[in-house]
């Protein structure tokens, strides 16, 4: 199990600006020698190193769902299931799945294009785009392709894996790059068209699943201490990996390494092919790892910001289940009208769940600048991760 776990408010991340400042001698390792720099070449480096350290702020969010839907009712048409048994083991009502020319890119983009509106912030501003998916339209990502639909030409678009958890990591990524002074603009995006990966055959997943994306905006801020991340809290545990998979297979006519096997007329066959298979999930394992990590890690970003739940302004967390949300709600005593919950309309959207629940509830003037949110993400990997918020 490998464990990240730190407070972003620490002094700790900007250790190089401090030295900069002091002008000293410092000592570099390398290769397990140890080397004494030279004061003026110490400072040369460190000068190109250096950047100032800023605060960071939310600045504006967006969502887009498809514009289609599958009802509960429609799914009982497709598996043996009910809307009474969906919506009381779940909460679920509906779920959008794109049909048409949507895509994993142009939901993304439709998103960012809202968070950049409420932000205020020009889309050729921006630095940094982080796109938490676990679905994207190319193998290779699809980063690169919101950054050209949007028309952020200035901004690196890296694509980041992390399921369910991915847009809590991607905000804890996003600050950091604000607060270590390179950056200005960062857009965080979590999206996800898993329908793509859903068998439509297995009741057990196909009720859950549905199409979504959220976008966040960061800025930068000229205080250090201005941070709108004050704790958070990341794992990974790959051991329960089998939980909850969506494993690449080989077809027929390739072996196991990809290399095309020779055809049964003596020839080559054209190449290798694969794809990925439907989602494969161990439901009940996810539910107990749910309802116990969610609330711990919690914790741990509370008492990292040095707060309690008594805190806490909202609990925005990823929406897989309306039960394991209940869970964590009574856990930290939080009453529905502290808990975000839009579960009924759109599903499990993976990555997307966390950001559409954020933006709905700004949109309905719920949270508002200077409330304490706290954010929790879980899923496949194994992944957790959560954050307190100031908005
Ligand atoms: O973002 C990814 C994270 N994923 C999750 O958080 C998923 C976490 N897990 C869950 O949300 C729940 O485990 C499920 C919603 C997937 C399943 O709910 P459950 O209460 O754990 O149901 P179960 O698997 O224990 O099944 C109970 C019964 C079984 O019937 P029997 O054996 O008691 O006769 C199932 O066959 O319910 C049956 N069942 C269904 N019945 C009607 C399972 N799925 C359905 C269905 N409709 N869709």
């Amino acid at each position: 199990m490998t464990t990240l776990s730190m407070s972003a408010a620490a002094p700790r991340c900007f250790a190089v600006g401090s030295r900069a400042q002091s002008g000293g001698t410092r000592k570099a390792t390398t290769a397990g020698r140890t080397a004494r720099v030279s004061r003026a070449r110490g400072a040369s480096l460190i000068a190109r190193a250096a950047f100032t350290p800023a605060g960071a702020k939310i600045a504006g969010v967006g969502m887009a769902v498809p514009t289609q839907y599958l009802t509960n009712d429609d799914l009982s048409e497709l598996v043996d299931t009910n809307d009474e048994w969906i919506r009381t083991r779940t909460g679920i009502g509906k779920r959008h799945v794109i049909s048409g020319d949507e895509s994993l890119t142009s939901l993304a983009a439709e998103a960012s294009k809202k968070a950049l509106a409420a932000a205020g912030v020009a889309a050729e501003d921006l630095d940094l785009i982080l796109l938490s998916t676990s679905s994207p339209d190319d193998l290779f990502g699809s980063a690169c392709t919101v950054q050209a639909a949007i028309g952020a030409t200035g901004a690196l678009a890296v694509d980041l894996t992390a399921a369910c958890s991915g847009f809590v990591v991607g905000v804890v990524n996003g600050v950091h790059f604000i607060r270590g002074g390179e950056y200005k603009n960062v857009l965080v995006v979590g999206a996800d068209v898993l329908s793509r990966y859903v068998d439509w055959r297995d009741r057990g997943t196909c009720i859950l699943f549905g199409d979504g994306c959220g976008a966040m905006v960061l800025t930068s801020t000229p205080d250090p201490s201005d941070c709108c991340l004050l704790g958070f809290d990341m794992h990974s545990d790959g051991a329960g990996n089998h939980n909850l998979t969506a494993q690449f297979a080989y077809e027929a006519g390739t072996d196991t390494a990809g290399k095309s096997k020779p055809t049964a007329e003596g020839g080559d066959a054209p190449s290798s092919r694969g794809a990925f298979c439907n989602i494969g999930m161990n439901g009940q394992e996810v539910f107990k790892f749910a309802v116990k990590t969610v609330p711990d890690t919690v914790s741990k970003s509370l008492e990292k910001a040095g707060m309690t739940s008594e805190d806490i302004d909202f609990l925005v967390m990823h929406q897989a289940n309306q039960r394991i949300i209940d869970t964590a709600a009574k856990r930290f005593g939080l009453g529905p009208e502290k808990v975000v919950s839009n579960i009924a309309k759109y599903g499990n959207t993976s990555a997307g769940s966390v950001p559409i629940a954020m933006a709905e509830a700004v949109e309905e003037g719920r949270i508002k600048k200077g409330d304490v949110v706290a954010t929790a993400g879980f899923g496949a990997g194994l992944t957790w991760a959560s954050a307190i918020l100031r908005w």
